[in-house]
């Protein structure tokens, strides 16, 4: 959690995964610049995006982390998770494989991060209620077996968007 330069700066590093098509590119994009792309490529690599937070009148700067899904296409994995003080753990509410992938990440996220680093389990695409494939109540169970907080979310709609990452800063503030 390095302070940043000024008296009152924080810098947070924060890791998104989740499969591929979860659409985490779409709610890192939708978070730091209110943008959506109905037809996003595959990420290839690692991006990352600054936004500034005001929690508690303090300016945090969330330093939001984005990888790709596919194994072939994804980066060093212990540079990506080094330093991260939180987390979003991906899968879409209509693609129950993304569902039972969570397990495969979080193992992959304890290896890489200590039991501090705060985690959100986020149900994605919660805007295509018609074809839900994972009801909230399944989502809510996981998250309390392994401790993780939950949000469903759209970068669709932008529903609960905002609140999945600042309820992970807000954690770790
Ligand atoms: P990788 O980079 O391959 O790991 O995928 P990703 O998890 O970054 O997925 P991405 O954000 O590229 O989104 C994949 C597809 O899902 C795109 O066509 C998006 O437009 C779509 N998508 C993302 N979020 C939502 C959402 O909340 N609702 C709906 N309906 N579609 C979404
Ligand atoms: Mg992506």
């Amino acid at each position: 959690e390095g302070a940043g330069g000024g008296g009152e700066e924080y810098l947070f590093k924060i890791v998104v995964i989740g499969d591929s098509a979860v659409g985490k590119s779409n709610l890192l994009s939708r978070f730091a610049r209110d943008e959506f792309d109905l037809h996003s490529k595959a990420t290839i690599g690692v991006e990352f995006q600054t936004q500034v937070m005001d929690i508690d009148g303090k300016e945090i700067k969330a330093q939001v982390w984005d990888t790709a899904g596919q194994e072939r296409f994804r980066a060093v994995t212990s540079a990506y998770y080094r330093g991260a003080v939180g987390a979003l753990i991906v899968y879409d509410i209509t693609r129950r494989s993304t569902f039972v992938s969570v397990k495969r990440w979080l193992d992959e996220l304890n290896i890489h991060c200590d039991t501090t680093t705060a985690k959100m389990l986020v149900g994605n695409k919660s805007d295509l209620e018609n074809i839900r494939d994972i009801s909230v109540d399944e989502g809510k169970r996981l998250a309390e077996e392994e401790g993780l907080f939950f949000i469903e979310t759209s970068a669709l709609d932008s529903r609960n968007v905002k609140e999945a990452f600042q309820i992970v800063v807000q954690e770790v503030y």
